[in-house]
């Protein structure tokens, strides 16, 4: 039985408290484990958590702080950890074929996707393999302040893996920010946005081909273009409500869906479309506010954005609306405007001043790639340029400094994103960037028939990195590359 809308309170994942702090370092300990929740009315859903809870617990952190994460695998399937976001080594970026194994697991076991020669290139590379039931992630979070999110990365089985449960936010701040007087405290929501399908028992439905995610991967196939739920979760709840001051609050929107899209719009039940100004894109602040009437949201990307709910009289409701959903996939969550407050926000109009702007002619090589459809092993496949992901292939070598235009084209959406480092926008189909695409961003929607132009500097760290479409079917169906930095 689905819920109607607005009913269930949003949640607010709870902020994971660090083992120690000595030594310079947060530490946290992070158990991945089985777990049920009652997201459906009446009705307990098996999760795959990160803490016993989806989403998992936020980690709060400091730029410059460094992080050590230890990841405990009490799945009963291989795990890695990618930080979404994050500028990592290449050590602890959670490299596909990095794996935490579970107790028992032997490593001889099919646990690197058994029938799909990428799986098995990723069991021979002597980089790969790391067999051990805990592992310890380090983050120096020498990085912009961002929303950061964490979640599977397995090979062949990152979509399932996410799908049953495993993400969570990381928010990383500084003092600059602090100061700039945005909405903070209770006025600051971290928004995750998934959505899932549901059987009749509670459990989530994925069309998994393996449903113990163990040997085969993929899904069937009318799900090769993703999966799709019917249920929009926010925090893990359906169509959730939350109460609010008529007052401006910072919304901190992550689209965690494996496949949809979203374009969202603020809509009061007199019918009045509010503002939404976006502050901050994928990595970080941007120099100046946007404002937005529709915010197009593709997987993984993050919209930083204040909300001001000032105009709205006290009992009325402000739904966040999906234009590109139908039916009951057309609303996400609602805000019940509680009670009048003062609000001491403000939204400066200089918001940060260490955006990278580099230029066209700081570019030492322009690139060229292709996001289409194709055969893969005589199957069907996601392909990049051509090609299915193998990890013992170098599809790109770059020199650490190096400055690159990357040209991409798409025949469907593909919400393409890259490893380490931020992008800016160039260009789409010839034509300057749109709104959207302001700021620094390491998550870019190509849409349908068109080519986009990104420029980035591979600057951080040296290593094996990877870049790849965040659509979690067409990843684990090979749309992922390599991306060395030497
Ligand atoms: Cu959010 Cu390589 O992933
Ligand atoms: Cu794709």
């Amino acid at each position: 039985p689905l819920p109607p809308p607005f009913q269930v309170p949003l949640p607010i994942p709870a902020v994971l408290k660090p083992v120690s702090t000595s030594g310079g370092t947060d530490r946290y300990e992070i158990t991945q484990r089985e777990a049920s929740a009652e997201i459906l009315p009446g009705v307990r859903t098996p999760l795959w958590t990160y803490e016993g809870a989806f989403p998992g617990p936020t980690i709060e952190s400091r730029r410059g702080r460094p992080v050590t994460v230890t990841h405990r695998n009490e799945l009963p399937v291989p795990t890695v950890v990618h930080l979404h976001g994050g500028r990592t080594p290449a050590a602890s970026d959670g490299y596909p074929t990095d794996l935490v194994l579970p107790d028992g697991w032997q490593e001889a076991a099919p646990h690197t996707g058994h029938g799909s020669a990428q799986g098995a290139h990723g069991m021979h590379d002597p980089r790969a393999v790391v067999t051990k039931l805990t592992r310890d992630y380090t983050f120096p979070l020498d990085q912009r302040p961002a929303l950061l999110w964490y979640h599977d990365h397995r090979m062949d089985f990152t979509a399932p893996a996410i799908w049953r449960g495993l993400a969570g936010l990381q928010i990383v701040r500084d003092d600059a920010e602090d100061d700039l007087g945005l909405p903070a405290g209770p006025r600051e929501l971290p928004l995750m946005i998934a959505d899932r399908a549901f059987a009749a028992d509670g459990g989530l439905d994925y069309p998994s081909l393996d449903p113990t995610l163990r040997e085969r991967p993929g899904v069937h196939e009318p799900y090769l273009a993703g999966v799709l739920g019917d249920v929009i979760l926010v925090n893990g709840a359906p169509w959730p409500v939350h109460e609010v001051d008529a007052a401006r609050y910072r919304l901190r929107i992550l689209n965690a869906s494996n496949a949809r899209h979203y374009e969202l719009e603020a809509v009061s039940d007199e019918g009045r479309r509010l503002d939404l100004v976006q502050i901050g894109a994928d990595q970080g602040l941007l120099a100046a506010p946007v404002t937005h009437r529709l915010l197009p949201v593709a997987p993984a990307e993050r919209y930083d954005v204040i909300i001001d709910f000032s105009g709205v009289p006290v009992g009325g409701l402000v739904r966040m609306v999906n234009r590109l959903g139908s039916g009951r996939t057309r609303e996400v969550m609602a805000f019940r405007i509680a009670r009048r407050a003062s609000d001491g926000s403000r939204i400066p109009l200089a918001l940060s001043t260490d955006l990278p702007a580099w230029r066209r002619s700081d570019a030492v090589r322009v690139r060229e790639f292709a996001f289409r459809v194709g055969q893969m092993h005589g199957g069907h496949g996601w392909l990049i340029s051509g090609l299915p992901f193998d990890p013992a292939r170098a599809d790109v070598t770059t020199h650490l400094g190096d400055v690159e235009i990357w040209r991409m084209v798409a025949d469907v959406h593909h919400p393409v994103h890259l490893h380490l480092v931020g992008f800016r926008v160039l260009s789409r189909s010839g034509r300057p960037p749109l709104p959207h695409d302001v700021g620094l961003k390491d998550t870019v929607s190509l849409r349908p028939g068109e080519g986009v132009e990104i420029i980035t500097r591979f600057d951080g760290y040296r290593g094996r990195y990877l870049f790849h479409c965040h659509n979690a079917e067409h990843e684990d169906m090979a749309m992922m590359a390599n991306l060395e930095i030497i």
